[in-house]
């Protein structure tokens, strides 16, 4: 198995990188922003089936580099997860009111959340629309569900995750008239302990809080068994359908 994890430095796109060679993935094809740097490339150093890619989803020329250098180095992808997702740095919080909104946080929330997502598939689309079995999945949230938005607050990234699923739901569709075995899915992981979530779970109990390794397991095992007539969904950590 080829795989590709966008966002494997760290948190869950680390234990996917992990999570895949548990069950037998081949080759890994991952990206972090600097990957010398990154926890996932100490645990996973480069190898002949390890390969690490530099890629911002802030600099779409490092979307279309990597695309191009991933497509050059393997022979075929089987699987291909985005996991980037920015909720809060350092300045830039979830705004709880609308008065807290700023263009800058928008903008920074829907290309690293949506935008980014989105073009390093467009950037990987020989493979994409290559007719062969493909499963296609990026993290989501469930927060980004409009119909089930009942506590308001968050706006940039609810509306950010709103976009990526609008994005993948329309790639879905187009991509099924090139390559109708291909599954496309965004996924909620559930709340899971890591950097991104760290403030923002004092409420919650210890069991509803899911270790890395645990959400990657269980997010990979809702991905073996989604198939084309899945594709288009948006999908819970337990298997079940979220409601857009
Ligand atoms: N943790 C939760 O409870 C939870 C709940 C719901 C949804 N999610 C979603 O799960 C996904 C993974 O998050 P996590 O929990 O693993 O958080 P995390 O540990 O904070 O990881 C964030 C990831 O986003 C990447 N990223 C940030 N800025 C980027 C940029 N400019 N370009 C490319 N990648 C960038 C990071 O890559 P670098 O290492 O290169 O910075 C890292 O891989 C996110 O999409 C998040 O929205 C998480």
């Amino acid at each position: 198995m080829h795989i590709t994890i966008q966002g494997a430095g760290r948190g869950i796109g680390l234990a996917f990188a992990h999570h895949a060679l548990a069950v037998g993935a081949t080759d890994l094809y991952l990206t972090a922003r600097n990957p010398e740097q990154s926890a996932g490339y100490a645990r996973l150093p480069p190898s002949p089936n390890i390969h690490w890619f530099a890629m911002d989803f802030l600099d779409p020329d490092s979307i279309a580099n990597t695309g191009d250098a991933i497509l050059a180095k393997a022979p075929h992808l089987d699987r291909i997860i985005t996991t980037a997702g920015l909720l809060h740095d350092g300045d830039l919080q979830p705004e709880k009111r609308l008065g807290a909104l700023t263009p800058e946080a928008m903008l920074k929330l829907y290309q690293i959340n949506a935008i980014g997502p989105i073009l390093f598939f467009k950037s990987l689309w020989p493979e994409l629309r290559r007719a062969h079995p493909l499963v296609v999945a990026s993290i989501s949230a469930r927060v980004g569900s409009i119909s089930d938005n009942q506590l308001g607050g968050w706006y940039s990234y609810r509306a950010s995750k709103a976009a990526l699923n609008q994005y993948m739901r329309t790639l879905a569709i187009e991509l099924a008239r090139y390559n109708p075995n291909a599954v496309i899915a965004t996924l909620h992981p559930g709340t899971v302990d890591t950097n991104l979530s760290q403030p923002f779970r004092g409420h919650l109990a210890k069991d509803q809080l899911q270790t890395p390794a645990q959400s990657a397991a269980n997010l990979w095992d809702v991905l073996d068994h989604l198939l084309p007539g899945n594709s288009g969904g948006f999908f819970a950590y337990d298997g079940k359908p979220i409601p857009y």
